[in-house]
């Protein structure tokens, strides 16, 4: 490996370190070979050292040693199948996803990051609720009367409704919505913190609502300021039976996998698209608050059958998760396509406006329960179809750099919102 400085740079040299800019942005993948335009591009990032070689670096060479050591694959293998129930997934998605599910799980244990520790980080639900006996009938769990019970415990201040409007306004201005987000000095901080985070990579610093606005636009800045209001009133009520880092860690890597894979496509999804991502599974969460005795006989059955858990919530509640959250967005007041995202995302063939959003979603939700600590909820993955997976378009190499970009962003995102109370153990979103 060869450290050069930019202007010694060549184009067709091979990158052996992945390239990052000075403000954290992530630029090209170890291994990628230079253009003449990359080289140009660079200096525009402030990049002054690069690492260059010919062979793709020493990652690779420590990737392709865990997978040449019999004793991890195996384990990597069967961690991973448990996920897929025990069998071995037919539909060429899942397929692929396995193929890089393995490779993941062996770099972790021979990183000593040993895969009981990392299954601990998985569990979703706190082991008390499996005895929960003392829990009594509840009281019934009709969708509506669910959406009303939370709607009756959550109340959100008057900015939010305002933002909520202008977002559904044609004739609202960035002016008015950057004057609406200022006046909640939290959500402000969030946001900026969002704005500055790598999933935008500006390079100067954005220290204003209305600079953030006018970068990234008012619409966009309302989607984020909605998204951060309702995970807050989540963060801050924790569900008994939940272990709520392994479930914002889980929506945190199902935002930031869904941003990374619609930004080649659909750059102006990816604020819907995080926000659908962070809020995809709270539908989780009230039934948990709300009906935990129904719940956990449904994740008894889920468990016996070795079955989604999403499967089984429809066969033994009538409907899910991903229905539930959905309609309680909507009376929240988000946009309809971002209630939808939510509500049809283990169903994205099922809805044909913003379909590609959709297949994001779920296969971002995939992803993330092979790829990246946290759960939520399932322990065995709903089934990806053919069409979804072609319409990503995700050569193996492409489905690398995302996974590379997404690691990195992900580690930010969790700790831009992680601390606040108990030392930090607990997600603060405002
Ligand atoms: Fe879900
Ligand atoms: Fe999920």
């Amino acid at each position: 490996m060869e450290t050069l400085s930019v202007s010694d740079l060549k184009s067709g040299m091979t990158l052996s370190a992945d390239l990052i800019a000075p403000n954290g942005r992530f630029i090209l993948p170890r291994g990628a070979c230079l253009t003449p335009k990359n080289i140009m591009s660079l200096k525009i990032w402030g990049v002054s050292q690069v690492f260059v070689a010919d062979s793709p670096g020493p990652g690779f060479e420590e990737e392709g040693a865990c997978l040449k050591n019999p004793e991890i694959l195996e384990k990597a293998r069967c961690s991973v199948r448990e996920l897929f129930g025990g069998s071995f997934p037919e539909s060429a998605g899942m397929n692929e996803i396995y193929r890089v599910g393995v490779r993941e799980a062996a770099r972790r244990l021979a990183a000593e990051t040993d895969l009981s520790s990392s299954r601990e980080a998985k569990s979703f639900f706190v082991p008390q609720i499996f005895s929960c006996t003392h829990v009594g009938e509840d009281e019934g769990f009709a969708l509506e009367r669910l959406v009303e019970m939370e709607v009756e415990l959550v109340s959100f201040p008057e900015t939010y409704f305002r933002i909520s409007e202008a977002l559904q306004s044609p004739k609202s201005s960035i002016t008015h919505v950057a004057n609406l987000i200022s006046k909640d000095t939290a959500l402000s901080a969030a946001l900026l913190r969002l704005a500055n985070s790598a999933m935008y990579g500006v390079p100067a610093k954005v220290e204003s609502i209305p600079r953030a606005a006018a970068l990234i636009g008012g619409n966009a800045l309302s989607i984020l300021a909605l998204g951060v209001s309702v995970a807050a009133s989540f963060g801050a009520v924790p569900a008994r039976w939940v272990n709520m880092q392994s479930f914002w860690k889980h929506s945190i890597a199902v935002a930031v996998l869904g941003q990374v894979l619609s930004v080649r496509k659909t750059p102006r999804a990816i604020e819907r698209i995080f926000v659908g991502g962070m809020l995809h599974d709270i539908g989780r969460l009230i039934l948990l608050r709300h009906v935990p005795l129904s719940m956990t006989k449904v994740l008894a059955a889920a468990e016996a059958e070795k079955a989604p858990l999403v499967e089984m919530e429809r066969r033994m509640l009538g409907f899910d998760h991903a229905e539930l959250g959905g309609r309680l967005l909507e009376k929240w007041g988000f946009p309809r396509i971002l209630s939808d995202l939510v509500r049809y995302h283990h169903l994205p063939e099922k809805k044909e406006e913003d379909s590609f959003s959709l297949g994001v979603l779920a296969v971002a939700d995939v992803l993330a329960g092979v790829l990246f600590p946290g759960s939520g909820g399932s322990m065995y993955l709903p089934e990806l179809s053919d069409a979804l997976w072609e319409m990503m378009e995700l050569s193996p190499e492409a489905l690398d750099m995302v996974i590379r970009q997404a690691r990195r962003q992900i580690t930010e995102i969790y700790d831009l919102f992680k601390g606040g109370v108990d030392g930090g153990t607990e997600f603060s979103f405002r």
